[in-house]
């Protein structure tokens, strides 16, 4: 495990953790004490009036459906906080999960390896989470990020900030896909949008009313983005670079057949999330 010197992201994983599935499974009774305690209950002491009125507009937010991390306006991710006041997507927990699994292996890589630094392509970055958590828990990561919202690069830039990490160490790149991608990387690490439109109806109404739809759909069947990372991806790596991705449980199956079709991967490896569904997974670049 990583770990987490912050007794206020702890407590918030905690109950993140009691979380099933998503972020609008907690009852709304465990996420109004959460607000409380995360937005307004740091002093101890009785709320002043207009913060009380503050606290009532939240929670009926809240009750409305508004994501719980959006009113709280951060949200924990590995020991890092990432800011969510541009309304980014808010970072999964099945994101976190893997993420944690890559950075412990990207740590063994650096060692057997004995190198000094490391790049990493955050490609469809949005809120920034997973390279902020790289840059954060990886010592002499270099990383860039890379997203076609430019109110998401601002986004990115303000969790850099509020997690103290130093503009040498990354780099940001507005971009479509690989278009204004340059150089080469060891890691790639991808959550790219990848619900597929056909289901959309099956989307919680939350999820669609609130977060960007950008950041959902993948095309029809949501292998859009996962098309264009399989194909587009092998010239962006340095010798021995892996790609690691996340898609939804429902795509293993066609995933597998694009990497036979594709010759540019060796040792494609899928792995189930913490609520065992199939999540995620890491290839190697020939
Ligand atoms: C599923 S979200 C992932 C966000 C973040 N990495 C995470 O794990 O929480 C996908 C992101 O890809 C971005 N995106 C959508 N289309 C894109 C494109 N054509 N090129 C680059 N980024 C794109 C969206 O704006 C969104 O921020």
């Amino acid at each position: 495990m990583i770990k987490n010197p912050d007794p206020r992201i702890k407590n918030k994983l905690t109950i993140r953790a009691q979380n099933k599935h998503n972020n609008f499974g907690v009852g709304v009774d465990l996420q109004i004490q959460q607000l409380f305690r995360d937005k307004y209950g740091s002093t101890g002491s009785p709320l002043r009036d207009d913060k009380w009125k503050e606290f009532i507009q939240d929670a009926i937010r809240l009750k409305n459906g508004e994501p719980l991390d959006y009113i709280i306006g951060w949200a924990p991710f590995l020991n890092c906080k990432i800011d969510l006041s541009l309304k980014p997507l808010v970072p999964r927990t099945e994101t976190e999960f893997w993420i944690e699994k890559a950075i412990r292996e990207i740590k063994k890589f650096i060692q057997n390896n004995s190198r000094k630094t490391i790049k990493i392509l955050d490609i469809f970055s949005g809120s920034g989470c997973i390279g902020v958590a790289a840059l954060k828990n990886i010592p002499g990561s270099r990383i860039t990020f890379s997203e076609i919202d430019p109110q998401l690069i601002k986004q990115i830039k303000i969790s850099l900030k509020l997690n103290k990490i130093s503009p040498k160490q990354y780099k940001l790149i507005k971009s479509d896909t690989f278009k204004n991608i340059t150089g080469r990387y060891d890691f790639i690490l991808a959550n790219p949008p990848y619900i597929p439109l056909k289901i959309k109806n099956k989307v919680q109404k939350e999820v669609l009313k609130y977060e960007p739809q950008k950041a959902l759909f993948g095309g029809r069947d949501g292998l859009y983005f996962i098309k264009k990372l399989i194909n587009q991806s092998p010239k962006f790596f340095n010798s021995g670079g892996q790609l690691w991705m996340e898609f939804n449980p429902s795509q293993k199956t066609a995933i597998t057949k694009l990497f036979k079709q594709n010759k540019n991967f060796k040792n494609t490896e899928f792995y189930k999330d913490q609520y065992k569904k199939w999540r995620f997974l890491k290839t190697e670049k020939i």
